[in-house]
Order: structure tokens, then sequence, then C-alpha cells
């Protein structure tokens, strides 16, 4: 499977994991590096091909990151990006100066070398992302200039017989009309890629080695019903069958009917062949929660009663050889373990790791997949849809979504109010368009009238945020009509609430919970 594979060497750019998301959308396997690995690393992994990634540094001073000239003569092809192409030229002899302007946005390039491999099936112009306040301003010997823009005269150069390319551009930007094309140039004419990295392929050879590995152990798995962990255990479920334990948590802090969907599809009436254990908690945490109003002390409470509940059900189960866990490669980035541009989400990861369970090895089924080879892959395992394509929840549920204390009577508002939401947004055809929107519950009660008597209820807010990484996010514009009828309905038929309001903050300042 992994006889075809390109590296990205990492040198601090932020866009490091789409370059890997672009080549592997070629059906090119892709791993992110840091561009401090050893060159010995990368004969061992022998790839077909480097990425150079871009970065905020300036290739000529002391201090930045940078690579031996080595890796520029293995005889692999190698493909420098913005920083990357700067750092080719400047070790290999070229020249790289800082500009009087910075170039910045979309920009016109104008392609001068008809022939370019690189550029096969590319119109000249072509719009470009340029993001850049250095230049190349002499390329290194034995290369030649291959496009230009008005401000940069070297905007892609390459060095044919050994194979080297270098673009001041950004072509794993979509703002690059055609950088997909040219990065499917550069993984399959240049490096010989076949591209044959399929999900049906993944899923089937993930599936052999999970039994191999396994042999007749015991697995178990926490399962929250979002996509990762499904996707987990429906892998370790075609893998080994009911050597597998799920166990799954209802904190009653779920939407509504969610837990008994997530029984309906891995419980014993289910679809799938594995022992299925719903621990319904919900009384154990709206204990714990009682009286607690700051959000990270809930966040921190609904964690860790989580680890204890989980923990008390392994307890009962005894040894098992191995823990499931719902890594995608994303989160191994980010944790500094793969590419250089480490952030991490700490309260994203509410609980960390179970270390009490006894077992002795963890696997991670999808530790190489981005989250929409995930779904790919949930879809070519044959798990409905439905579930493939949840949005995102969080961990701590609709406890970060209840502002102040959480209560029995609050979480069932905040559920009536949600399901309607997500009903209305289904029926208005988009429930799927939209990268995330709930309904949360404000602190706030107010005077409202209903039926000639003076009512003091709670407003309920609702949220609809465009995103692309969540990091960002907008306001979504949910039509009028939309918005009227879910306010009515939640007014209606909601107990309790009697004003809704629509979120039209951002992220910054906001953030996309309210908690
Ligand atoms: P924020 O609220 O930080 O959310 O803008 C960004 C994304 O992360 C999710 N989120 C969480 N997920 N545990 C999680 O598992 C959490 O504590 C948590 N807080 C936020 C949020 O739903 C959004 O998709």
């Amino acid at each position: 499977m992994r006889n075809e594979l390109v590296i990205v060497l990492d040198f601090g750019g932020q866009y490091n994991q789409l370059v890997a998301r672009r080549v592997r959308e070629c059906n090119v396997y892709c791993e992110i590096y840091s561009y401090n690995m050893d060159i010995e690393k990368i004969k061992e992994l022998n790839p077909k091909g480097i990425i150079l990634t871009g970065g905020p540094n300036s290739c000529y001073e002391t201090d930045s990151p940078t690579y031996s000239r080595e890796l520029f003569e293995l005889g692999i092809p190698v493909l420098g990006l913005c920083y990357g192409a700067q750092l080719m030229m400047h070790v290999l002899g070229g020249k790289v100066e800082r500009a009087k302007v910075r170039e910045y946005g979309k920009t016109e390039v104008s392609i001068s070398k008809a022939d370019s491999e690189i550029f096969t099936g590319v119109n000249t112009p072509t719009v470009c992302w340029m993001s850049h306040f250095d230049y190349i301003s002499q390329v290194a010997p034995g290369f030649e200039v291959t496009a230009f823009t008005a401000d940069c005269p070297v905007a892609a150069a390459e060095n044919k017989d050994n194979s080297l390319y270098a673009v001041q551009f950004h072509p794993e930007v979509l703002h690059t009309v055609e950088g997909t094309k040219m990065i499917n140039n550069f993984v399959k004419d240049i490096c010989g890629c076949a591209g044959d990295w399929k999900m049906d392929a993944f899923v089937e050879e993930t599936i052999q080695s999970i039994r191999k590995k396994v042999g007749k152990g015991k697995v178990l798995c926490a399962l929250s019903g979002g996509v990762d962990s499904s996707v987990a255990a429906v892998l370790l479920s075609k893998a080994v069958g009911a050597q597998l334990t799920c166990v799954f948590v209802d904190h009653g802090l779920l939407r509504k009917n969610e837990g008994d969907e997530v029984e309906a599809v891995f419980g014993s009436d289910g679809l799938y062949d594995l022992n299925f254990i719903r621990v319904n908690a919900q009384d154990r945490f709206y204990q714990k929660l009682a009286g607690i109003a700051e959000p990270e002390e809930k966040r921190k409470i609904i964690g860790e009663e989580f680890i204890r509940v989980f923990e008390e059900e392994a307890r009962k189960i005894g040894t098992v050889d191995f823990l499931v866990q719902g890594t995608i490669y994303p989160d191994v980035v980010e944790s500094g373990l793969g590419g250089e541009s480490a952030v991490i989400k700490s309260h994203h990861n509410v609980g960390g790791l179970p270390d009490y369970v006894d077992f002795k090895e963890i696997i991670e089924p999808l530790r190489d997949l981005f989250k929409d080879e995930v779904r790919k892959a949930g879809l070519e395992l044959g798990i409905p849809e439905k579930l493939v394509f949840r949005q995102p929840f969080p961990g701590p549920g609709l406890g970060i979504r209840i502002i102040g204390e959480v209560t029995e009577e609050k979480v069932r508002i905040v559920q009536d109010a949600d399901a309607i939401y997500r009903e209305e947004m289904d029926a208005a055809g988009m429930g799927k368009s939209i990268g995330q929107y709930f309904a949360a519950l404000t602190n706030m009660r107010s005077v409202g009238v209903m039926g000639d008597e003076r009512t003091y209820d709670y407003a309920v807010a609702l949220r609809a945020v465009s995103t692309v990484d969540f990091m960002t996010a907008e306001s979504a514009e949910v039509p009028w009509e939309v918005l009227h009828r879910v306010t009515s309905r939640i007014v209606n038929e909601v107990n309790h609430v009697n004003r809704v309001m629509y979120d039209l903050t951002g992220k910054p300042p906001g953030t996309i919970e309210f908690e």
C-alpha cells in the first residue's frame, strides 16, 4: 500500500496540511515530516517525491530552517513551494533577496517555458496565490526560469535533468486556480506515481493488518457516536468481530435521541458484530455538575467523570489486549509528532488517555487519514450517511451549550430547541451546507406574554457558522423565513422558552460554542 509515498517537509508554513491533502486528492499517499528529519530516514522511506512547504522565515538568515544540499542530490524529484522554492535556490547557489514590496494575494503568473512538465495543461497567464516578501533574484546554476509575474522575475524555475522544481506561489491553496493540476503533474508525471492510493484498498488492508495484529486478543473502544470513533469501531468490528467491545457512555448531554440512535446502529440489534455496552450515566453527570457555572470547570468535570465511568466498565471486562483510539492525521500533526507548525487545541481533547485501563497496546486505525478521508472510509464501510456526515459535536456536549449551571430541565429545553432547529434546517435543504449549527441556552430570563399570561422564561440562542477549519468562522446566512419558522416553533413547542435570538458574531471575536 505504501510503495508510493510522497513526503512533505514542513518549514513552518500555514498550509502544510493542505499540501498533503492535495497530494492525496491525486490518490497518492503522502505524509508530513518536520524539516529536521534526518536524511537517512528519508532514504529509508524512499519516497517517490519530496515537497518543501512555505514558511515564515528568510532563508538567508543564519538560524532559519534549512536542509543540506544532499536532499537535492538523492535523485528523488523535489518541488519547493514559496519558502521551499527560495531555500532550494539558496542552498544550490542561487540568490534570494528581500523585495521592496510584498507580493500578496491572487496574482497573474505567465508561463515562459511552454513545455515545462509542471505546467502541462496549465493556461498562461494563470492566477496563483502569492504570499512573500523575499524573492528569488537569481536562480541556482542548472536552473531555468519557467514563469514570472509583473513584480517577480522568478515565479517558477526548474532543473529538469535533476527533477528539481521551484514555484514561488502556493499551488495547494484553492485560489491558485490550476494548482491541483500542477501538483498532479508533479506527483504523476515527474515523480511517476501511478495514483493508486484509494479508500477501498486502505479499508481492506487496514482490516487485514488489524486482524493480524490482534490475533485472538480482546479489544476495547470508547465509542462516542462521532465520526472518528464510529469509523474506528466499524473497522475493528469488520476485522475481529465480537473480540471488540465498545463502551458508549451516555452522559445525558447528547442531542435529542442521539443515545438511542447510536444504540440502534451499534447495539445488539444494530448493524455490526461487536459487544456494545451503553452506560446510562446521566444522573451521575447531572449530580456532579449541580451548582457549577464556570465553563472550564464544567469541561473538566465532564471529562473526568467520563473517564471514571469508562474505567469502571473497563474493569468489569478485565484485562484487554488493545485499546482503540480514533486519532486522525491532523491530531498527529497538531500534537507536533508530524510537521513543524504545531498548534495544540488542548481543550478539544478533554479527558486524555485512560491510562488506568489495563491494556497492552493502542490501535489507531485512522492515524494516517484526514477528516474527509475518514468520511470516505466510513462510506466505504457502509456506515449510514447520517452518521458519516455528522457535524462536529463537542466532547462535553450540551454542557457547554448551556450557559451557567446545567440542570436536567435545561438539558431538555436545549435538546428540544435544537431538534426543532435541525429539523427545519433539513426541511429547508440547508442541513448539509452549513459547517456547524445548533441551539444553545442562554442563562437569560426575560418577561414575555403568552395567552394573556405574563411569562418569565429563558432565551434560546441559535448559531450557524460557515467555516473551513473551525479555527475561524463567520455566521452563516440563514434565510429569514427559516429563522422565523424555527423561532415560532421553539416558543410554541418548548416549555420555558419565550425568546429566540440569532447569533451573528464571527470567530474571532466569538467562539463557535458558547462556552
Ligand atoms: P470553538 O468553540 O473553540 O470550537 O470555536 C471550535 C470547534 O471545536 C469544537 N469544540 C470542542 N470539541 N471538546 C471537543 O471535543 C471541547 O471541549 C470543544 N470545544 C469546542 C466545537 O464544537 C467546534 O467544532
